[in-house]
């Protein structure tokens, strides 16, 4: 961001109309749940807290084989580790090429690097700017040995048409739902659809324990090939703390009740933005029930809407609403020595230009604050005039 603008932005709001939308900001993540304090009191109070092991991860192990229906699962230190984990864990090493989003989360690209495979990057859907069947398919070659496929924004990639692809083809797929817990493909759990599945709990995901994440699978040579890399010596190299897994299991509970919440809100949001130009969220009113929102993605059109995206996220932020830029497509920021193109890039170009996130805590809120926010983006684009003469009177 420029200073110019900077200094701007701080006006914005005057320009508005006098108050910000949002005075009071974002809301707060995490939530402060009553059942999260009571764990707080409890390790406290028992002494567990800073144990090796005191049955809080077995439980949680427990609760995520339930509700995902899965015979194995690995809670680790990090999503980002158990993408590398599960790449190791299906047999993904040097030499081989893994297919995966150009638009995807950065941290990817480089989990295929660490363990020495090449990434080939591939295009995603206009409808929903997650990875494209299509794209994968006409980027088989004859060193591709996986598909690792994110559901990202909100939206979920097509995943029983990627293994039914993945089968005929004799590949695997790495599933990461790192964004999207609780997320329903078809009736299946986001997570539970390729031959293993990530989880991230870091900070400000929808399950948050700071850190965390978790491998899931239903194959048991799977799981072993996961153990063996993640214990050494009977000891856990990226472990979950036991605060951690406890953390976890009020907020699991309430999941799907939350994501039912954060849908309803979302098709709220979707009607409210129905004729304001230049914006459209990710994913539609007529959505497949139950998607699950970490960031809910926005495709802009910079000129429809009347601002460049830095300014219109600036002016958001003024307005008092949490929302971010969308990730950096892989082709433009890695060196093209480091990755094989594998199909055209034009979608993923967009997006890499035009997404803007909102941050899901507002999705927990009464269906007014989601209309507040389009009342913000309304503003926004009704100034566009003034805020854009403010920018170059700056
Ligand atoms: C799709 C996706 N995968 C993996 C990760 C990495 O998770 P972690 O932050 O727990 O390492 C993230 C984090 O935002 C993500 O969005």
């Amino acid at each position: 961001m420029n200073l110019v603008w900077e200094t701007a932005a701080m006006s914005l709001p005057a320009i508005l109309g006098g108050t910000p939308t949002r005075p009071q900001g974002p809301p707060a993540w995490p939530l402060a749940d009553p059942e999260i304090r009571e764990v707080f009191e409890q390790a406290f109070r028992d002494g567990w807290w800073g144990k090796y092991q005191a049955g809080q991860t077995e439980r949680l192990e427990t609760l995520l084989r339930d509700y995902h229906q899965v015979e194995h699962v690995l809670p680790c230190g990090s999503g980002n580790y158990a993408v590398e984990l599960g790449l190791r864990a299906l047999q993904i090493g040097p030499g081989a090429e893994v297919i995966l989003a150009d638009y995807d989360y950065p941290g990817n690209f480089l989990s295929v690097h660490a363990v020495g495979a090449i990434p080939v990057l591939v295009d995603i859907e206009p409808r929903n700017w997650n990875l494209s069947i299509e794209a994968v398919r006409s980027a088989i070659g004859p060193q591709t040995k996986a598909i690792l496929a994110s559901h990202l924004h909100g939206g979920r990639v097509a995943m029983r048409e990627l293994m039914d692809l993945a089968r005929e083809k004799g590949l695997v797929v790495l599933e990461d739902a790192a964004q999207a817990p609780g997320a329903l493909i078809e009736g299946r759990r986001a997570g539970t659809w390729g031959d293993a599945g990530v989880f991230s709990f870091g900070g400000s995901k929808l399950l948050s324990a700071g850190r965390g994440g978790a491998l899931l699978t239903r194959h048991a040579e799977v799981a072993q090939r996961a153990r063996n890399h993640l214990v050494r010596a009977g000891n856990i190299v990226c472990p979950m703390t036991e605060l951690q897994a406890a953390l976890l299991v009020p907020q699991l509970k309430r999941l799907d009740e939350r994501n039912q919440l954060r849908w309803g809100n979302v098709q709220v949001l979707c009607e409210a933005f129905a004729d304001l130009p230049g914006v459209r969220p990710f994913v539609g009113p007529g959505e497949e029930a139950l998607p699950a929102f970490y960031k809910l993605g926005m495709k802009i059109d910079q000129i429809a809407f009347g601002l460049p995206r830095d300014k219109i996220i600036a002016a958001l932020r003024a307005e008092g609403f949490a929302v971010d830029e969308g990730f950096a497509a892989a082709h433009v920021t890695r060196s093209p020595k480091r990755f094989r193109q594998g199909s055209a890039l034009a979608e993923a170009a967009n997006a890499h230009a035009n997404c803007i996130q909102v941050h899901h805590p507002i999705l927990l809120e009464t269906p007014d604050a989601l209309r507040e926010l389009a009342q913000g983006w309304r503003r926004i684009h009704e100034h566009a005039d003034a805020i854009r003469n403010m920018m170059n009177d700056g």
